[in-house]
């Protein structure tokens, strides 16, 4: 049985959002950290529009809905985590960022046995572990997007990571958030990404190349090999800006060249072209 009872999520993106939703679904006190108030703010909107989403799809009550947004506390003091018994980092895939954020949160959360977990995608644990002075308990809990929706998790422990830790990680996951866990080696992109990435910057390199259109590659993939969305729709979705920054961490760990960032995936990242949410990627999503 888990004694999880009370979490701190960092970011308030779609993934940060996402976690504190599911969390709070699962009857668990969340306190939801950013930078700034109106990022803040932003994540909020983003849960009670997938709570309404989740009310009339049926999936929950109208009472449930409000009882899980009670649960919810946004922040942008990251002292208000001085109780969190399971922190989820989530900010930015930016190997600095999340170094400094972890050094901050192993002054700040008091319980010595607290769970600090990354959401990273591809940035090796061991890094984040190691700006702590309690590796043991640092830990990779990869959420995949939307989290409301998918119920994979992958648990990620490094070669410090407590078996207590990994424990409390995957009953935390598993029993309490409802989700399947896998176990992955804390090597850039740990399983998923590992495979997926390489396929979406194929599809990058195709269109590039001007070999078919962003429609004929979504559509040959979704119609022929009964993929929900194809690799160009699921790269706006995952976030243009986040799939350069896992390429590039996984080019760094193996030097592949087929984990190398494709040209036009640079090219759109610098035009701030980074998917569905900023509303422009490879397609356009009027709000
Ligand atoms: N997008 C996906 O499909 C997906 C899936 C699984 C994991 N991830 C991982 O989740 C993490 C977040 O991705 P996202 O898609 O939510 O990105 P996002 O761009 O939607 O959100 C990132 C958030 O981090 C915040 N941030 C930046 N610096 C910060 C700091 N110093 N302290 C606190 N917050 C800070 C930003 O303000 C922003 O709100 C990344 O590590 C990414 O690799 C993403």
């Amino acid at each position: 049985m888990s004694d999880i009872d009370v979490v701190g999520v960092v970011g308030a993106g779609q993934m940060g959002a996402g976690i504190a939703e599911v969390c709070a679904r699962a009857g668990v006190t969340v306190t939801l950290f950013d930078i700034e108030a109106g990022i803040v703010d932003r994540g909020m909107k983003r849960i009670d529009q997938s709570l309404a989403r989740a009310e009339r799809g049926g999936r929950i009550t109208a009472g449930e809905r409000a009882e899980a947004r009670s649960r919810i506390t946004p922040a942008t003091d990251l002292r208000a985590f001085a109780d969190a018994r399971l922190v989820v980092e989530a900010v930015v895939e930016d190997e600095t960022v999340k170094l400094d954020v972890f050094r901050r949160l192993d002054a700040v959360v008091a319980d010595p046995d607290a769970v600090l977990a990354s959401n990273t995608s591809s940035i090796p644990i061991m890094k984040m572990a190691m700006a702590t002075n309690r590796p043991d308990r640092v830990i990779g809990i990869h959420f995949f997007n939307p989290v409301p929706v998918l119920k994979l998790v992958e648990i990620v422990p490094s070669l410090l990571t407590s078996e207590r830790t990994e424990q409390r990680a995957r009953e935390f996951a598993t029993d309490v958030l409802g989700k399947t866990a896998v176990r992955a080696k804390d090597r850039a992109g740990f399983i998923v990404n590992s495979l997926l990435v390489p396929y979406l910057l194929a599809a990058v390199r195709m269109l590039d190349s001007g070999f078919a259109s962003a429609e004929d590659i979504d559509n040959g993939m979704v119609i022929g090999c009964a993929h929900p969305m194809g690799p160009l729709r699921l790269a706006d979705l995952i976030g243009l800006d986040t799939v350069k920054a896992i390429a590039e961490a996984m080019y760094k760990e193996y030097k592949e060249p087929l984990y190398a960032p494709a040209p036009l995936l640079l090219r759109m990242v610098q035009a701030g072209r980074l998917g569905k949410k900023v509303g422009l990627g490879f397609y356009d999503y009027p709000d």
